[in-house]
């Protein structure tokens, strides 16, 4: 078994908040264990350019209330590309780093499953707001993306009500309907548009309004995830079909951005802490991951293969309830 004497620690993909929590908690722990941290700079890219600086723990101290990454991040085209892996490999070997620790999302993990062709040990900790990595029950900066979101609607709701509008917000979560399950259960949404769900209808949206507005209700909240359907065209088609008026706000970057939650702290805690325990036992190639609340892992190339698209199905019922 080789030993871990020097890691390469990277944050890539969007950014999400936690991610510097996790970079905190593998300084801590690989220096403990005697392991030496390089961190490199915006993600695959910095790989590439080998833009990096020695971590010390002065470095990392009081970074768990910054949202962002320290480490800065990027989405790499180049890193698709088998020549800039091959470079960026090449550097690790002539920089002595015995393994690979990233913070990303399924982006992140499809890189790191073709990186691993170039003979490099890689350990991934799960870090997206999306909660898209379908091996793990949980990803780092879901739940302050999903609280952002959802006081932003909360404010929205005010004013919608003020003028007895309809609101339709856009929430980001790529291909992925977390964000606006939980914002849209959370603040009371008239109807959530889900990725996994969507049927290419907008009559059910429009009935319940309809319905709704002749129990005299006056204001409603449609909450859409980004990709599903055309917020605006939403709008117009509720404006169209109940004559009731209808604003878009499409909520964007502000969910990205922010002081990570609590829950955030703590999990990326101690998945970074974890991933040097993996490196520690000798394992290599791995995805830390949460079942059941607790720690696990996977191998990379297992968990590329795991197909979980649904969304919790009591979740998604219950928010079927609370529409009524
Ligand atoms: O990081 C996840 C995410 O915020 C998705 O929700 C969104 O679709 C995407 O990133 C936006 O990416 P970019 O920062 O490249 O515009």
């Amino acid at each position: 078994m080789k030993e871990i004497k020097r890691i390469a620690l990277l944050t890539s993909g969007g950014d999400a908040p936690g991610m510097n929590s996790a970079v905190r908690a593998v300084v801590f722990s690989a220096m403990k264990a005697g392991i030496e941290v390089v961190g490199v700079y915006r993600g695959y890219e910095g790989l590439i350019d080998w833009e990096t600086k020695v971590l010390t723990l002065d470095d990392v101290r009081n970074i768990n209330n910054q949202g962002g990454t320290i480490l800065f991040t990027s989405r790499s085209e180049r890193f698709l590309n088998k020549k800039y892996r091959e470079i960026a490999a090449q550097n690790l070997r002539e920089n002595n780093i015995d393994a690979v620790v990233a913070v990303g999302g399924d982006g992140t993990l499809r890189g790191a499953v073709e990186f691993r062709k170039e003979g490099v040990n890689y350990i991934l900790i799960p870090g997206t707001i999306d909660r898209d990595v379908a091996c793990t029950e949980y990803t780092l900066g879901f739940d302050t993306a999903a609280n952002t979101a959802m006081e932003a609607i909360d404010r929205i709701r005010d004013s919608s009500v003020s003028h007895g509008r309809c609101s339709v917000v856009e929430v980001m979560g790529r291909k992925r309907g977390y964000i606006a399950l939980w914002a849209g259960m959370g603040t009371s949404a008239d109807a959530i548009v889900l990725p996994e769900k969507w049927d290419g209808s907008y009559d059910n949206i429009t009935d319940a309004i309809k319905r709704r507005h002749a129990d005299g209700r006056n204001s409603y909240l449609v909450v859409v995830a980004e990709g599903v359907t055309d917020a605006q065209a939403l709008a117009d088609t509720i404006r169209e079909k109940t004559g009731i008026e209808s604003r878009v706000s499409v909520l964007g970057y502000i969910q990205r951005g922010g002081q990570p939650s609590a829950k955030d702290r703590m999990y990326a805690s101690l998945m970074g802490a974890y991933s040097i325990e993996i490196l520690l036992q000798g394992r290599q190639n791995r995805i830390v991951a949460i079942k059941n609340d607790r720690l696990i892992d996977y191998d990379i190339e297992e968990a590329i293969n795991i197909n979980n698209n649904q969304l919790d199905s009591f979740q998604y019922e219950l928010s079927l309830m609370l529409q009524e």
